[in-house]
């Protein structure tokens, strides 16, 4: 087995100073509107924005060097015909901010709904900084919508506060909100594929391969930037993960996984791709590190990636949720339609996540990522409400969602057994459950995964068996296993190398019945 027993000072050392080196470089990142852009060659007209997929609401920060008037606006073709437009402003009688719309190339008219909320609106150093939200969505036949396409932004401003023609003061740029790319230079960098080629797929429906390689030595550390796959069957290919292997791991390979090789113990999320996934870019400020170490690191699997010289934090992966990596019994029961299972973390050192995927096998139908701070729900992670094992893909949120120390996070999955006759086990074969969420953050914590599940090894009747007498077996079941200890393995393959178990203990979660959506 891979875990151990240690002792919880050792554990908290290395978060504490984690904790330290963000406090040095906070504020250097809007978590609201991590993205920007200059709309205009001459950089006089800057939008900044984030967005919250889960509310469903987008928040705009337009800069524009006037004290004049400033326009922003949607369009279906880069002119004014058919374009949602706001205009406002700080004059002499205050504030003021309007949503338009446009017919032709005059002046916009008002919108009867007026779907934009101007939050805020200052001048300094001659700059118009205004601030405002909308719903991505707003059922106004007079707005557009914003979707995950590519959309025409158009803006234009004013040298004084009276809304007059803007002569040559506008111009549009195609941005897509949803799924930005910032352009990163490439000049200097470098790309390496990680390839798994002319392997035999056995005729069985669900076939995991593994191959385990070292990569040619970086001497240096280097950040990954964007990962992108190079998929030649892609009618075949559902995800690939990248796991760096503890130093044990010294020789390579490529043949089924979890039949009992070294690499199955490799288990450090360096990258993932599912189905429906494309590109994957990290935010411009963070990358996932890899290279610098002294003597040749194994991974296991495939990915494509880069380094820019100019990124400055390290990225991690963190993977949470239940996997069962010792033998305790813990199963799911047949004939089943809805049953959950919670996996729990806490606590943790500050970390931003911004993006995540979430994994379960063949029997989850639904995944909530939810996030507590003094017992109390207090937003959603990520959430599927309907999860499919063939569309598995990393999703940005838009924006950052910051995990202070002592907020908990819990993985609640649930399962439809209602096909099997026997019980599901939770493990690693893919006849058995999982309940994973791969959080990708910055600053890179030091775990790696932080895993849990109830603690029913010594208890007596927790095995499903016993619920037998029970007239709500099903409902008994699960409630024991909310009422049990959980028994939570954290692991660490960053500080030393090794796969190494930090934190062993109990919590309990009786907290957990309420991870409710706003959605549904
Ligand atoms: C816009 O204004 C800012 C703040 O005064 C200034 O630093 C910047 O150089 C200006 N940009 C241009 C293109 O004039
Ligand atoms: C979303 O934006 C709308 C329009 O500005 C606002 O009324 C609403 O309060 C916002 N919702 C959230 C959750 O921020
Ligand atoms: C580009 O890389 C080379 C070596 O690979 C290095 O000497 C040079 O300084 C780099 N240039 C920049 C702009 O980073
Ligand atoms: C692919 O693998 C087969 C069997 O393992 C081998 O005979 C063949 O030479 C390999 N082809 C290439 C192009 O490596
Ligand atoms: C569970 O799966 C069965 C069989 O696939 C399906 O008929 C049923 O609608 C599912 N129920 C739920 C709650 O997902
Ligand atoms: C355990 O279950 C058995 C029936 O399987 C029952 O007779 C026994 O009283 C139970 N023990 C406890 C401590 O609940």
């Amino acid at each position: 087995g891979v875990q151990c027993i240690c002792d919880i000072m050792r554990a908290l050392l290395p978060l504490l100073s984690l904790f330290l080196a963000w406090t040095t470089v906070a504020g250097a990142v809007d978590s609201v509107m991590p993205f920007m852009v200059y709309l205009d060659p001459g950089k006089m007209v800057c939008l900044h924005w984030g967005f919250d997929a889960v509310l469903g609401n987008i928040t705009f920060k337009l800069v524009v060097n006037t004290t004049g008037w400033v326009g922003f606006g949607l369009s279906p073709n880069g002119g004014m015909t058919g374009a949602d437009i706001v205009m406002g402003g700080l004059g002499p009688r205050g504030s003021y901010f309007s949503d338009y719309y446009a017919t032709d190339e005059t002046m916009p008219l008002v919108d009867t709904q007026q779907s934009y909320t101007l939050l805020s609106v200052a001048e300094t150093n001659g700059q118009t900084i205004m601030t405002f939200e909308r719903t991505m969505s707003t059922c106004d036949p007079q707005d557009l919508s914003i979707t995950t396409q590519p959309i025409k932004l158009i803006y234009a401003y004013g040298l004084t506060d009276e809304i007059t023609y803007h002569s040559t003061r506008r111009g549009t740029l195609e941005v897509n909100l949803l799924n930005y790319l910032p352009k990163m230079s490439m000049s200097n960098s470098t790309y390496l594929s990680v390839k798994v080629d002319n392997i035999s797929i056995p005729p069985v429906k669900t076939y995991y391969h593994c191959k385990v390689m070292s990569f040619p030595t970086l001497t240096t550390k280097h950040h990954i930037y964007q990962i992108e796959p190079a998929i030649e069957n892609y009618d075949i290919v559902h995800h690939l993960l990248l796991y760096k292997c503890p130093p044990f791991v010294t020789q390579g390979y490529s043949k089924p996984c979890y039949s009992g090789d070294i690499g199955d113990v490799c288990f450090g999320v360096v990258a993932v791709w599912g189905v429906g996934g494309g590109v994957f870019d990290l935010p411009e400020h963070a990358g996932l590190p890899v290279g610098g170490e002294p003597t040749p690191v194994f991974y296991r699997l495939e990915v494509h990636y880069n380094n820019p010289t100019m990124v400055c934090y390290d990225a991690g992966i963190l993977t949470t949720g239940v996997l069962m990596l010792s033998s305790l019994e813990y199963t799911i029961p047949p004939k089943t339609p809805s049953f959950h299972t919670y996996g729990l973390m806490n606590p943790v050192p500050e970390f931003h996540v911004f993006a995540v995927m979430l994994h379960t096998h063949l029997a989850g139908r639904r995944i909530r990522v939810g996030h507590y701070r003094n017992g109390k729900q207090i937003d959603f992670v990520a959430f599927d409400e309907n999860y499919n094992f063939e569309i598995q893909h990393f999703f940005n949120f838009g924006n950052f969602k910051t995990i202070k120390p002592g907020d908990e996070i819990a993985v609640e999955c649930s399962f439809n057994t209602t096909d099997r006759s026997g019980v599901t086990k939770m493990g690693l074969a893919t006849t058995d459950e999982m309940c994973l969420a791969f959080l990708v953050h910055y600053p890179a914590v030091s775990i790696a995964t932080c895993l849990s599940h109830p603690l029913t090894m010594g208890l007596p009747n927790t095995s499903y068996d016993n619920f037998i007498f029970i007239s709500d077996r099903l409902s008994g079941y699960e409630n024991m296993l909310k009422l049990v200890p959980q028994y939570q393995v954290v692991t660490d393959d960053k500080v030393s190398n090794s796969l190494k178990c930090l934190i062993v203990y109990f919590l309990f979660i009786t907290h957990l019945s309420n991870i409710i959506s706003t959605h549904y």
